[in-house]
């Protein structure tokens, strides 16, 4: 099949449930950061497939893994009896997420079945029935993951009504107006407000958040958000739970984003990365919250070995080939380099991130903060065009997502950099086919 032809069938039979396109790209093959179309044409990868491919694509130790998995164990349900690998992942989780407590681990397929994970234990630990969460936040597309999620993406649909929706700390965008006193007004605004009406703290299980939004908008909030919210929910009783399955696994130049503020969640959801591709998924946390019930969340192939098996070769391949001081290090490169291109085009709001999780914020004018929807989805379709994948995110669709492979090198940021600058000097000079960018809808 050429691309044409895949991209026809796939319009044909392939339910639009699935998804979110933003240029007509086909993918035939992936090596590192780079992804070859079925015209045999090169793209550098910064998108790493929605933050899956942090250890590049197709690595060969992954690779050699499964195969020898396959061999010698291509399945066993964990759900009634267990093997080796799936134990050994899970110790492996426990030995790198903080917390002096005793914990445990559970396994699924995607970010979404892991928060569902969440939506149904810890209110049962607690024996508690509501749940907080944030404005922007994405936790996943299945009922329990959507009704904890607070992004566009899941407001087609009403989601369970035990979860009370607060808003995030944007420093971009200050919610309550003031700048100054960001994280405070939010704090206070649970407390007398959210606490004192709607979601008591004694029926308040868990507050579920993300370190940085990423499909919200990669919203990376104040640095002392995470460590006030943790003591809130200290004060209350209440479970502070890290949604990581987009920033965990090194990408933040930590292994996780709250590691950056020495803070210990009651449960961190893991998935995307995991696996190196295959598809794997993890919910570490306190013993009671995951030991709530027997035979409550179980999915056939949670743990199977081969996810397993992938997912410990990738979590080796992060801790040797030193990908979190990479994700550190180019990620600062970048954004400097980012931030001189905001130097030269208007449309540039805001730069931020932390190491390989970077936002690029498009707006119409740096006063009024216009989101500058249509602009952003025309540079990340002219950058495909010159060869660099990119996507946008943002409750606004206005912020172009840099979430690399962390094995990306700094020549490929320079080249990153150039294509980018080209595409912004096209959209200046009025030289990209706005009608072409409009067939692909995006979020
Ligand atoms: C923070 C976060 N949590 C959960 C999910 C859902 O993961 P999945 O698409 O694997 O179900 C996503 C997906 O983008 C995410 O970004």
């Amino acid at each position: 099949m050429n691309s044409e032809e895949l991209l026809q069938a796939d319009s044909k039979i392939i339910s639009n449930a699935l998804k979110i396109r933003f240029y007509p790209i086909t993918v035939k093959a992936a090596k590192g950061t780079k992804i070859i179309d079925h015209q045999d044409k090169e793209y550098l990868d910064l998108t790493a497939g929605w933050a899956v491919a942090n250890t590049g694509y197709g690595d060969k130790r992954v690779a050699d893994k499964l195969q020898e998995q396959y061999e010698a164990l291509s399945f066993t349900t964990q759900l009634s009896a267990p093997e080796e690998n799936m134990v050994h992942l899970a110790e492996k989780l426990i030995s790198i997420i903080p917390g002096d407590f005793e914990k445990k681990v559970w396994f699924g397929h995607s970010g979404s079945d892991a928060n569902e994970c969440i939506a149904k234990l810890v209110p049962l630990s607690q024996n508690k029935p509501r749940m907080l969460s944030f404005m922007g936040g994405y936790h996943g597309q299945t009922l329990g993951s959507m009704s904890l999620s607070g992004h566009p993406a899941q407001s087609k649909f009403i989601g369970s009504g035990n979860v009370v929706k607060v808003p995030y700390p944007n420093p971009y965008r200050p919610l309550f107006g003031s700048k100054e006193n960001l994280t405070g007004n939010i704090i206070d605004f649970i407390e007398s407000e959210v606490f004192t009406t709607i979601s008591p703290p004694e029926d308040t299980a868990g507050i579920v958040v993300e370190g940085i939004q990423s499909d919200g908008g990669l919203v990376v909030p104040p640095d002392d958000f995470l460590p006030e919210l943790k003591k809130l929910c200290e004060d209350h009783n209440i479970y502070l739970i890290m949604d990581e399955v987009k920033v965990g696994l090194g990408r933040t130049g930590e292994w996780f984003s709250f590691d950056h503020a020495s803070v210990a969640p009651d449960a961190v959801v893991l998935g995307k990365p995991l696996g190196g591709g295959m598809p794997i998924s993890a919910v570490v946390g306190r013993k009671d919250i995951l030991d709530a019930g027997t035979a409550v969340h179980m999915f056939t192939a949670s743990g199977n070995p081969l996810s397993s098996a992938a997912a410990l070769e990738t979590l080796s391949i992060i801790k040797e080939e030193k990908l979190i001081r990479n994700a550190k290090e180019i990620g600062e490169y970048f954004s400097q380099q980012l931030c001189e291109l905001q130097a030269r085009y208007e449309i540039i709001g805001d730069v931020r991130g932390k190491g390989l999780a970077i936002g690029v914020e498009l707006v119409e004018d740096g006063e009024t903060k216009t989101p500058a929807i249509e602009e952003t989805a025309a540079v990340c379709y002219r950058s495909y065009e010159l060869g660099l994948l990119v996507y946008y995110v943002g409750i606004h669709s206005n912020v172009i997502e840099i979430t690399p492979p962390l094995t990306i090198t700094k020549e490929e940021v320079d080249f990153s950099i150039s294509v980018l600058d080209q595409a912004f000097k096209d959209l200046e000079e009025k030289k990209i086919d706005i009608e072409k960018v409009r067939k692909y809808s995006g979020w």
